[in-house]
């Protein structure tokens, strides 16, 4: 039985959707959390303290931050599994290749495969700086992720990366939220309009407010 869904190109949809409904939710978390930062080092760290003692004493230190990595992996897997295989289908699928001259998709698939690929991209280097700190910029430290995000946004290529991920990120929500509502059946005559409306709202303030943070220090509001 979830073999066959699975098999099926509306299972692996499916999977699409849910999966990056659950990224998105944390996302939003995330991008209400980072703006913390404007509060100054002192709450922003304390807040990360914060994420590492969630349920305790029931919790151990760090599990519900390690059970939301877990459902974060699965999800970011099965959401880019899914992505190659319908894509490599839809290749397959097609009876007679296009002239070189005509593109081989549709522009909102193109750029949700680039920016799929983009984000993935940057959810590897993100992960690198300012979590593990391999190729953080400054000296960095464990504990103080204020001073690792303010580091970060003190070098040109820090924000270049970080803004060109975000808008990125605007682009693949905006077309990845309708679509998920389609898949899931949430579309109707009545609903498009208002489900439009809501994916380049929710894409605009994730964008907006992501930026927000390099934004900050880049003026010297955040220091
Ligand atoms: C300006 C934008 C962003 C800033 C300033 C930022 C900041 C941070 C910081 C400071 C941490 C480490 C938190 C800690 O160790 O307590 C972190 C972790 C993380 N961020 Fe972001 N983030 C941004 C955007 C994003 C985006 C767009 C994504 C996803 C596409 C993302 C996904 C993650 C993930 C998966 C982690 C790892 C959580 C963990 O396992 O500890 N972040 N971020």
């Amino acid at each position: 039985m979830a073999r066959t869904v699975w098999d099926s190109s509306v299972g692996k949809k499916t999977v699409m959707a849910v999966s990056g409904l659950i990224m998105l939710l944390y996302l939003v978390v995330h991008m209400i959390g980072n703006l913390k930062i404007y509060f100054g080092p002192g709450e922003f760290n304390h807040y990360a303290h914060w994420l590492r003692t969630i349920g305790e004493p029931f919790m151990h230190y760090e599990w519900t931050l390690w059970l939301i990595r877990v459902v974060l992996v699965v999800a970011v897997v099965a959401h880019a599994t899914s992505a190659y295989q319908l894509s490599r289908r839809d290749i397959r699928a097609r009876p007679t290749k296009y002239v070189h001259s005509r593109p081989r998709a549709s522009y909102a698939t193109r750029t949700m495969r680039w920016g799929g690929i983009i984000l993935g991209l940057f959810i590897v280097w993100h992960i690198l700086d300012l979590t593990t700190g391999t190729v953080h910029s400054g000296g960095f430290q464990e504990g103080h992720p204020y001073q690792n995000v303010v580091d970060t946004f003190s070098t040109w290529y820090g924000n270049v990366i970080y803004i060109v991920a975000m808008l990125a990120l605007g682009l693949h929500v905006r077309h990845g939220f309708w679509s998920a509502a389609q898949t899931l059946g949430a579309g109707s005559r009545t609903r498009d309009r208002a489900l439009k409306a809501t994916a380049n709202v929710l894409a605009l303030l994730l964008t907006a407010g992501f930026i927000a943070v390099p934004v900050g220090v880049m003026t010297g509001v955040v220091s």
